[in-house]
């Protein structure tokens, strides 16, 4: 019966059930999950195809609702939020980097990387100024003013990840980050998300396949059929 919040997870879902469809074509996509990413890690969470990951992590961010089940990120629960506080919460403390990377396709890459910075209020110049260094610092600094189309894959997983993390929010879910990316960008994406997470009120997310960049992870949860198989915590496995 304790409501005491925990303030150690940075998210802590407690018993999530999420269904699709009616009927005879229902499908319990998640059965009663139980999840935590703690502060100043990263958390990797991983499983099969089909397993949930991606819904799990929609409600996590607050873009899905769960049917049953509690979230709170850093000791608050989103749902119980106003509309509008709730808006300034996701837009303030979460960045979000999309599977299929949901770039404004009219827009450059620098004013989609711009974006969460104009919301908080930035003048234009300086939020593309901004936008322009983050892009650099992940080796996009030629591609900054063009239009998404004109990207590949890879450099526009770049952009979406640019754009989570250009506000410095205190947690950054990632659906899939290094899928279209080669050896070496994938290696420099996670040491961006790295650095994010070793702030001690931070938190990153990553959901992957990609086992070239386990050694990132300070834990790994595993999915399966809707359910949490493991949580293992990466004891010192990710020194050079
Ligand atoms: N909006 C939706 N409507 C119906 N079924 C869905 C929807 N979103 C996901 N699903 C189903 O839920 C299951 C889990 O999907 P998802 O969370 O995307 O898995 P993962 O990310 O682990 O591959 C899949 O069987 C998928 O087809
Ligand atoms: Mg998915």
């Amino acid at each position: 019966m304790s409501s005491v919040p925990d303030l150690t997870g940075a998210v802590t879902c407690a018993s999530i059930w999420k269904s699709f469809g009616e009927g005879e074509a229902k499908v319990d996509v998640l059965r009663g999950v139980n999840f935590m990413a703690a502060l100043g890690e990263m958390t990797f969470l991983v499983g099969p195809s089909g397993c949930g990951k991606t819904t799990l992590i929609s409600i996590i961010a607050g873009l899905l609702a769960p049917d049953s089940g509690t979230v709170s990120l850093f000791g608050e629960r989103l749902s119980l939020l106003a509309p509008r506080e709730r808006i300034l919460f996701r837009r303030q403390y979460l960045g979000f980097v999309f599977q299929q990377y949901n770039l404004l396709p009219a827009f450059t890459a620098a004013e989609n990387v711009a974006v969460p910075l104009v919301a908080a209020g930035w003048g234009r110049e300086n939020a593309i100024g901004k936008a322009r260094e983050v892009l650099t610092h992940l080796g996009l600094a030629h591609r900054t003013e063009l239009v998404p189309q004109l990207l590949s894959g890879g450099q526009q997983q770049r952009v979406a990840l640019a754009r989570a993390l250009v506000h410095e929010p205190r947690l950054i879910i990632c659906d899939e980050p290094t899928a279209a990316l080669d050896h070496r960008s994938g290696e420099s994406v996670m040491e961006r998300l790295a650095t994010s997470a070793i702030h001690p009120d931070r938190a990153v997310i990553v959901v992957t396949h990609d086992s070239r960049v386990f050694h990132f992870a300070h834990r790994i949860i595993e999915m399966e059929d809707g359910l949490i198989r493991s949580s293992k915590k990466i004891e010192s496995l990710n020194q050079p």
